[in-house]
C-alpha cells in the first residue's frame, strides 16, 4: 500500500509556501552573481549524462525543503514498494514492475511470491532469436522471400515508445524498414500499405489488451489487405505476430500463438516499451541495441533506488516540477530536445506524464484542492525557437523547460552540430538573463536610433529573463544513454505522483472515451435520426449522417 498523505498539510509545504515569497523576489541572474559555485552545487552526473539544474529559481534552502517534502510524503517507502512488487496500482489491483523487465541484477523479482525473471528472460530470448531470424533472412515470407518491412500496429503505449525509440536510434538502423500505424483514421493504414509488398511485410499487432478499438480495426484491415493480394489464411503465420498479454484474443484474431510475444498485466501500457512491445525496436536497431537500452534503464533504476535524494536526478527533477507547479502556478512543462532523432521525445512523455498524473482524485478517493500533473509539450530545437519560444521568453506564462542535447552528433556534417549547440546554450542563458533596459538602450544607440525612437522601442525589446530551465547534456544518444534518459523521466513522473498523492498507473479517463465511442458507433451505422444525446451531439451526428447519405 502506498502512503496517503496530503502534501499540502506537511510541515515542509508550509515552510515552502513562506520560502516562496523570498525566492519569488530573487532573480536568477543575481543568484549566479552571488554564488560562483552555483553550477557545482546544482548539477549532477549519471554516467555520461550531465543534469544541470542550476538555472532554476532555487537556493540551497529551497532544495532542502523540497527534499523534506519528499521525505514527509514517504517517497523512500514508495520507491521501495514499487521495486519490491507491492500492488501499488491499487485501483486495478496490480503491481507496477516495468523495472523488472530491465532488471540486470541477477536477483529475483517476486509477483505473488513467484519470481518473474525466468519468464521475462524467456520472452527476451524469443525476441532475440526472432530478430535474428528476420534479419538474417532465414525467416521467409509465404512466397519464400525475405522480410524487408515491418509494420507495428498499436496505439498509445503500444506505439509511442517504439516510435520514439526507433526514431531516437535511427543511427543504429538495421536493413529493415519499420513503419508504425496507430490512428484509426483509415488514411494511416492506407498510406502505409500503399508503400508495401505483402510478400515481404511482417505485421506486429501490438496491444496489451488486444481489444483496443483502433488497433483491432487496423489489424483487421491489414489482414484483409494481405489476403486480398493473393495470400491464404494459412500464410498469416509467416506475416503476423502479436505482442500482448491476451492469448485468447490473439488466437481469436487468427494469429498463431507460437508467434505471440507475451507480457504481463503488471506492465503499464505507457511503460511497456521495455517488454515484448519493444519487438519493433529490436527489429529496427538489432537485439543487442535493445538490450543496451534495457541496461541503460536499469542503471537509472539503480540510481533512483539507491541514491540519496540530494543527488537523485529523477527526485530532483520531480521536486523542481512540483516547485513550479504548486508554488509558482506554472501550468505546463516544455521538453525541448536539441536532437532531430529525439523529435518524438516530448510526444512520448506527453502520454507518459499526462496519462499518469492527469488526475483530480487523490489516493484517499477525495477531490484534490491543488494542481497535479502539468501539461507536457515540446518540439525539437531549433525548430521550436522559430515557433513558440517567443511566448517562453516574453509571454505572460511561466514555462519551466527541459533542454536536452548530445555533445556528439551521429551526423557530423560541417559545423551543423556547433550551430545547434550554440543555440542550446544561448537559449538557456537568454531565458535566465533576459535583456535589461540598459542593454537595449545601448544597443539602439549603437544602431544610431534617435532618443524618441529609443524611448518608443525599448519596452518591446526588454526581456525580463528569470525563466527557469534544466539542461540535460548527454555525451551521445546511444541505446544505453537513451534507455537511461527515458527511465529518469519515468521515475520523475512516479515521484511526482507519490507527492501529489495520486495513483499514477491507472487511466480511467481514457477508458471512458473508449466506452463512449463504442456506444455511438452503432448509431452511426443505422439510417435513423439520433435523439439520445444532448442537442449539440445529436445535431453534429445527424448532420454527419445526412452529408454521408
Ligand atoms: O490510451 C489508453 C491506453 O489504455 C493506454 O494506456 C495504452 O497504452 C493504450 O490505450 C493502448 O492499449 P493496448 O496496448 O491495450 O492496445
Amino acid at each position: 500500500m502506498l502512503p496517503k498523505i496530503d502534501f499540502t498539510s506537511t510541515q515542509a509545504f508550509s515552510y515552502l509556501a513562506n520560502h516562496y515569497i523570498d525566492i519569488n523576489e530573487k532573480n536568477l541572474k543575481e543568484l549566479f552573481e552571488d554564488d560562483p559555485a552555483r553550477f557545482e552545487k546544482f548539477s549532477l552526473y549519471l554516467n555520461d549524462i550531465l543534469f544541470d539544474y542550476s538555472k532554476n529559481r532555487i537556493n540551497e534552502e529551497t532544495m532542502a525543503l523540497l527534499i523534506q517534502l519528499a521525505k514527509e510524503c514517504k517517497l523512500e517507502e514508495a520507491i521501495a514498494a514499487m521495486f519490491d512488487g507491492e500492488k501499488i496500482n491499487e485501483t486495478e489491483g496490480r503491481q507496477v514492475l516495468h523495472t523488472a523487465l530491465r532488471n540486470k541484477s541477477g536477483k529475483p523479482v517476486l509477483v505473488d511470491g513467484q519470481d518473474v525473471m525466468p519468464q521475462i528472460q524467456a520472452v527476451l530470448d524469443r525476441m532475440k532469436s526472432f530478430t535474428e531470424r528476420i534479419l538474417s533472412g532465414s525467416w521467409k515470407g509465404y512466397t519464400g522471400r525475405e522480410i524487408t518491412d515491418v509494420v507495428n500496429i498499436g496505439i498509445g503505449g503500444s506505439d509511442l515508445g517504439p516510435v520514439m525509440v526507433t526514431e531516437g536510434l535511427k543511427a543504429y538502423k538495421t536493413r529493415l524498414n519499420v513503419h508504425f500505424v496507430s490512428n484509426v483514421d483509415g488514411t494511416h493504414i492506407a498510406e502505409t500499405l500503399n508503400k508495401l509488398d505483402p510478400e515481404t511485410t511482417l505485421f506486429l499487432i501490438a496491444s496489451k489488451t488486444f481489444t483496443t478499438q483502433e488497433t483491432m480495426a487496423n489489424a483487421h484491415s491489414a489482414k484483409a489487405w494481405f489476403i486480398s493480394t493473393g495470400a491464404q489464411e494459412g500464410d498469416v503465420a509467416k506475416h503476423f505476430a502479436a505482442l500482448s498479454t491476451n492469448e485468447q484474443g490473439v488466437a481469436a484474431f487468427g494469429i498463431d500463438t507460437q508467434n505471440m510475444f507475451e507480457f504481463w498485466d503488471w506492465v503499464g501500457g505507457r511503460y511497456s516499451l521495455w517488454s515484448a512491445i519493444g519487438l519493433s525496436i529490436s527489429l529496427a536497431v538489432g537485439y543487442d541495441n535493445f538490450e543496451a537500452l534495457l541496461t541503460g534503464a536499469y542503471e537509472a533504476d539503480e540510481h533512483f533506488r539507491n541514491t540519496p535524494f540530494e543527488e537523485n536526478i529523477p527526485v530532483v527533477m520531480a521536486l523542481l516540477g512540483i516547485w513550479y507547479n504548486n508554488f509558482f502556478d506554472a501550468e505546463s512543462q516544455a521538453i525541448l530536445p536539441y536532437d532531430q532523432y529525439l523529435h518524438r521525445f516530448a510526444a512520448y512523455f506527453q502520454q507518459g506524464d499526462m496519462e499518469s498524473n492527469g488526475k483530480y482524485v487523490d489516493r484517499n478517493g477525495m477531490r484534490v484542492d491543488y494542481q497535479t500533473g502539468p501539461i507536457i509539450w515540446g518540439e525539437p530545437g531549433t525548430n521550436g525557437q522559430h515557433a513558440f519560444y517567443q511566448l517562453i521568453h516574453q509571454g505572460t506564462k511561466l514555462i519551466p523547460c527541459d533542454f536536452i542535447a548530445p555533445a556528439i552528433s551521429h551526423n557530423a556534417i560541417g559545423n551543423h552540430h556547433q550551430l545547434l549547440l550554440s543555440n542550446f546554450f544561448a537559449q538557456t542563458e537568454a531565458l535566465m538573463n533576459g535583456k535589461s533596459e540598459e542593454e537595449v538602450v545601448a544597443e539602439l544607440q549603437k544602431a544610431g536610433k534617435s532618443t524618441s525612437e529609443i524611448e518608443r522601442l525599448t519596452p518591446f525589446k526588454v526581456f525580463e529573463g528569470n525563466r527557469p530551465t534544466n539542461s540535460i547534456l548527454l555525451k551521445e544518444v546511444t541505446p544505453k544513454s537513451l534507455g537511461t534518459l527515458i527511465a529518469l523521466y519515468e521515475h520523475k513522473i512516479f515521484a511526482q505522483g507519490i507527492i501529489w498523492n495520486i495513483f499514477s498507473f491507472d487511466q480511467w479517463g481514457v477508458e471512458l472515451g473508449k466506452q463512449l465511442a463504442n456506444k455511438i458507433l452503432p448509431e452511426l451505422e443505422d439510417g435513423k435520426e439520433v435523439e439520445s444525446h444532448d442537442s449539440s451531439t445529436n445535431g453534429l451526428i445527424n448532420q454527419y449522417k445526412s452529408w454521408r447519405s
